[in-house]
């Protein structure tokens, strides 16, 4: 006997979950949604799953197309998450994106994964599609996390930014300064 629907929803809530847009491109047009069920499978050959509902737009595309992207968004992304989910608007209107291995990729993103459509596992009312990893391209942002219905980042990560920012800013001050006169004043 499965556990209740809400009780399963409301522990799965206090879950933290990365946030990610997955993409493909249909007949050179632009799809893309907002998805948090992303994870990495297998290391050996490189394998990510990511669960889609089955009434999802963006997973027809995908199963038609056989390939699809992941833009693991940043921690200042939390709009782009929010326009990603919503329903008639037009999603790529609002986002710098440009095509990378045929895909959507979103400028600003964490990360950056490219997948072939290796295989697709039914899963109740969601699809696992399982994507071979042909690209994978990390940056130094920190990544937007999903947790109790809110969005956030990891704390110590937000406070390396921080500092990152902090010595940015101190050492363009004193670069400003050595150029007065060729003498920090
Ligand atoms: C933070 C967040 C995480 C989400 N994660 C998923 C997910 O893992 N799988 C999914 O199918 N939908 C997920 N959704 C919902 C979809 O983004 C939403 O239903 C979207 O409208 C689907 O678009 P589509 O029908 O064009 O595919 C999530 C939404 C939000 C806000």
């Amino acid at each position: 006997m499965p556990v209740e629907f809400q009780t399963f929803r409301n522990l799965m809530a206090g879950v933290c979950a990365p946030v990610t847009v997955v993409t493909t491109a249909h007949n050179e047009i632009p799809y893309g949604a907002t998805v948090s069920a992303f994870a990495s499978l297998s290391l050996d050959p490189p394998i990510v799953t990511v669960a889609l509902d089955r009434r999802s737009q963006l997973l027809s595309h995908i199963l038609q197309v056989g390939r699809f992207g992941v833009n693991v968004l940043a921690r200042d992304q939390e709009d782009v998450a929010k326009r990603f989910a919503q329903r008639e608007v037009e999603r790529f209107g609002s986002v710098s994106w440009h095509f990378d291995c045929g895909m959507p990729r979103l400028a600003c993103a964490a990360s950056w994964l490219a997948c072939d459509l290796e295989n697709t596992v039914e899963g109740g009312d969601h699809i696992l599609l399982l994507g071979l990893v042909e690209v994978a391209q990390r940056s130094d942002a920190a990544p937007l996390i999903y947790t109790d219905r809110t969005y956030g980042t990891h704390s110590v990560l937000f406070e390396r930014e921080a500092a990152k920012t902090r010595k940015a800013k101190e050492l363009a001050l004193l670069g400003q300064f050595s150029l007065v006169g060729g003498d920090y004043v």
